[in-house]
C-alpha cells in the first residue's frame, strides 16, 4: 500500500485555519453569505449493467410507482436467495466518468480557438459523493476521508481513497449490518418499475451492479464542476419536468417514535440526504419508514427545498451555508496546491474528524488514478 502522508504532523497543522498548508473544517468559519450555486443542468447520463458494463445512454433508467398509504414491503426478502452484490472490493475510481467524458467531449464545450482548444471548459471532474463528503464535513464527527487529486490540462481529478478505517469497518460488518445494507436496495425494488408502464417486481432478482447516473454541470462560487451520481428512479408523468427535475431519491430509516429519534432524523439523516440530492438539482426524496424487523410502515415526501425549513427548530442544528462554503473554500484551496499539470502527480487530502484537511503529494505511485487509456486519447 502508498506510504502515509508525509506532512500531517507538519508545523501549521490546527493552528492557522486559512495557512497555505492545511484547512479548518470548523462551522464558524464557514457561516456566511450562501455561495453561488448555479442550478445543475444534466449533459448526459450513463448506465451500467448487471455486469457493471458501461453504456453510454439511459438504459437503466428506473419509474417512480407510488406505494400504497400503509405498504407493508418486507425489506428482508431475497436477501438470502434473489441477490447479487456488486463486488466492492473493485477500486472503479473515476474510471465510468471518465469513460463517458471520452465519449461526450465534443458536447463539452471547448475554449474557442485558442492553443487549449481540446481542453475541456471544467475546473473539476469527481463523483457526487465525494462532493456529498465535502459538504458534510463541517458536521462530521465518526468518519473522516482521503481524495486523489491530480491536474491534468487544466482540469482537476478529484477521486476517492479509501481509509485504513473504513476498510477495517466494511472487513467487521456483523451479518446484520450487512442484511440491513441489502434493506435500501430493496425499497427500491417495491418501489421502481424498469418501464414507463410498467409495475415493480419485488420477486425479482436484485442485482446491485446495474446503476443509472446522471452527469451534471453547474458552478460552485468561482468553480466549474462536472460531476455524476447515481439516480434511483424518475417521475413517470410524461408532463414531469426536464431532468435533474424529475428525478426522485429513495431512502429507507428507521420508524420515528420519539421526540429524541425526530431530532436525530433532523441532525443527522437529513443533512445527508439533503447534501446528495441538492448537488445534483434532484428536488424530493421518498422516503420509507421500516420498523425493527424491516417492513416499511410508512412512507412520506421530503421535498429538498423545505429541509432547511424543517431543521430551523432543532437548536444547534446544521447549516445549508456552512456545508456550501465549505466545498468551495476546499475547492479554491486544492486549486490553490495541486499545481503541476501531470497525470501521474497525486495530491493526496486527508482529513479526520476534528483536524484540518492536510495533504501530500506523491509521484508515480499506486495513488494514481488516471488510466493510460484516458491520457492517451485526451493527449491525442
Ligand atoms: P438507504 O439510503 O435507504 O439506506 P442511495 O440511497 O444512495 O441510493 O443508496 C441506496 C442504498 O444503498 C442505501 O439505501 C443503502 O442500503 C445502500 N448504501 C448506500 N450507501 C451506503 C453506504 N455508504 N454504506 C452502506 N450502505 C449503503
Ligand atoms: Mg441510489
Ligand atoms: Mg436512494
Amino acid at each position: 500500500r502508498p506510504n502515509r502522508p508525509q506532512n500531517q504532523s507538519g508545523p501549521s497543522r490546527g493552528q492557522n485555519p486559512h495557512s497555505s498548508l492545511s484547512l479548518s473544517t470548523r462551522r464558524e468559519l464557514y457561516e456566511r453569505d450562501f455561495p453561488v450555486y448555479k442550478q445543475p443542468v444534466e449533459v448526459g447520463c450513463f448506465s451500467l449493467d448487471s455486469e457493471r458494463r458501461f453504456f453510454n445512454d439511459g438504459r437503466q433508467m428506473r419509474y417512480y410507482v407510488e406505494p400504497d398509504r400503509s405498504p407493508n414491503f418486507d425489506l428482508r426478502d431475497g436477501y438470502k436467495d434473489r441477490f447479487i452484490k456488486r463486488d466492492d472490493s473493485v477500486k472503479e475510481k473515476l474510471d465510468h466518468m471518465l469513460r463517458w467524458i471520452l465519449a461526450n467531449r465534443s458536447k463539452l464545450s471547448a475554449r474557442g480557438t485558442t492553443a487549449s482548444s481540446c481542453d475541456l471548459d471544467i475546473d473539476f471532474v469527481t463523483w457526487r459523493g465525494h462532493l456529498t463528503k465535502l459538504l458534510t464535513a463541517p458536521y462530521e464527527t465518526r468518519e473522516g476521508w482521503q481524495l486523489a487529486v491530480t491536474r491534468f490540462r487544466g482540469t482537476l481529478y478529484i477521486s476517492e481513497v479509501e481509509t485504513e478505517a473504513a476498510r477495517r469497518d466494511q472487513e467487521n460488518r456483523t451479518e446484520r449490518h450487512e442484511e440491513m445494507m441489502y434493506w435500501g436496495y430493496k425499497f427500491e425494488q417495491y418501489t421502481c418499475a424498469d418501464t414507463v408502464h410498467g409495475r415493480p417486481d419485488p420477486g425479482g432478482v436484485l442485482n446491485t451492479n446495474e446503476a443509472f447516473c446522471t452527469v451534471v454541470q453547474t458552478r460552485l462560487a468561482d468553480h466549474r464542476l462536472l460531476f455524476s451520481g447515481e439516480v434511483d428512479c424518475r417521475d413517470k408523468d410524461p408532463n414531469a419536468p426536464a431532468p435533474p427535475a424529475c428525478y426522485i431519491e429513495l431512502k429507507t430509516s428507521a420508524e420515528i417514535c420519539t421526540p429524541k429519534q425526530r431530532s436525530n432524523f433532523h441532525r443527522f439523516k437529513l443533512l445527508k440526504w439533503w447534501a446528495q440530492s441538492f448537488l445534483p438539482g434532484v428536488p424530493r426524496v421518498m422516503a420509507g419508514f421500516r420498523d425493527e424487523e424491516g417492513v416499511v410502515v410508512a412512507v412520506e415526501t421530503f421535498p429538498i427545498s423545505k429541509i432547511s425549513h424543517l431543521i430551523k427548530n432543532e437548536h444547534n442544528c446544521w447549516k445549508p451555508t456552512v456545508c456550501m462554503n465549505f466545498c468551495s473554500d476546499f475547492l479554491s484551496f486544492v486549486k490553490h496546491i495541486a499545481t503541476e499539470d501531470n497525470p501521474s502527480v497525486v495530491y493526496l487530502l486527508s482529513w479526520e474528524p476534528r483536524r484540518d484537511v492536510t495533504f501530500s503529494v506523491h509521484r508515480d505511485s499506486p495513488y494514481c488514478f488516471l488510466p493510460h487509456w484516458f491520457v492517451e486519447e485526451m493527449t491525442s
